[in-house]
């Protein structure tokens, strides 16, 4: 059997091409189970898995519990707003009282960068990251890839367009590295005052003038501005932020040529991207949802295997 190099998921940075291309064929099987009439398989039945979010979360939360049930985990769920970390307890006690009821493997989002890698220096828990503050998120872009690679194929040569607040962003961070790995022609494009130091280093262009951006393309992944990660303002307003940058009719028009729209969530419609084109024939941004239970189900499986139980084939 194909086995991943890493015994945890703390970031795209971390794996290699042999890795992705066995989550990707892994999620087109789990793609097909989940779209039976009976969805379920039994393959975690012996793993108890926990949900640890000290950060908010609608999607990857949900659609980690569900890739679990999927998978016919036993599944606990904790949200740092409704527990004990309110009353000063630290993510090490947490965790380890959380362990101490004997949980296997351990999916965490947390604000601080790095924190899914302290924790597995402090427990023998597999440690997934579903989010670290600015830093990571790696089965975000997991599924981003996924998506474009089943709507447009191998994404060696292909032009992927990053449109918005890199500066802050987990998932650009992560669809860098992905992109990168897979072969892809990486441009980003936004304001300036939102583009990370260094960031040639990733092998990746700043296009400030988003129609030319647009034009070169082949896929564009629109990113939310982030203003709960900002300190200071990095441009004058939402309304001349969407002028320049928000992804609207006229823009995709105007490029005379069809180019598939992808969005992490949440959306903040009118400001990054307009409803309309949220809901286009362009946009897979749902699909990227229903990839995401595929996905996780592929890293939770091919991580579990490597743990010493057996997995119910
Ligand atoms: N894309 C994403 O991480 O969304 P949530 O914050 O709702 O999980």
């Amino acid at each position: 059997m194909r086995k991943l190099s890493v015994d945890h998921l703390h970031g795209i940075k971390f794996l290699n091409k042999a890795d992705v291309d066995l989550i990707f064929d892994t999620a087109l099987n789990f793609k097909e189970v989940i779209n039976r009439p009976i969805k379920k398989v039994p393959t975690l039945r012996d793993i108890t898995i926990a949900n640890l979010f000290f950060e908010n979360s609608t999607r990857t939360k949900i659609s980690f519990e569900l890739a679990q049930k999927r998978l016919g985990a036993d599944v606990i769920n904790f949200s740092s707003s409704s527990s004990s970390v309110k009353k000063g307890e630290s993510l090490i006690d947490t965790v380890n009282n959380i362990l101490a009821m004997k949980v296997d493997m351990i999916v965490l989002r947390h604000p601080n960068p790095g924190s899914s890698i302290l924790l597995s220096k402090h427990t023998e828990s597999c440690i997934i990251n579903a989010g670290d503050g600015a830093h990571e998120h790696p089965t975000q872009a997991l599924l981003d890839s996924f998506s474009i690679f089943e709507k447009i194929g191998d994404l060696k040569g292909k032009n992927i367009l990053i449109v918005g607040d890199i500066l802050h962003s987990r998932v650009a961070l992560s669809n860098l590295y992905l992109l990168n790995l897979l072969g892809a022609n990486v441009k980003i494009s936004c304001p300036l005052s939102l583009v990370p130091k260094d960031i040639e280093k990733l092998n990746v262009s700043v296009e400030p003038d988003i129609q030319k951006a647009l034009r070169w393309c082949d896929a564009v992944n629109v990113l939310r501005v982030q203003r709960e990660r900002m300190i200071k303002s990095y441009f004058p307003d939402n309304r001349e932020y969407s002028m320049l940058f928000g992804l609207d009719e006229n823009k995709i028009s105007s490029i005379k040529k069809d180019i598939l729209i992808l969005h992490p969530g949440p959306i903040n419609r009118g400001v990054e991207i307009t409803s309309n084109l949220v809901e286009s024939n362009n946009s897979i941004i749902l699909e990227q949802v229903e990839n995401g239970v595929a996905i996780r189900m592929a890293i939770m499986y091919l991580l579990a295997s490597k743990l010493n139980f057996s997995i119910n084939e």
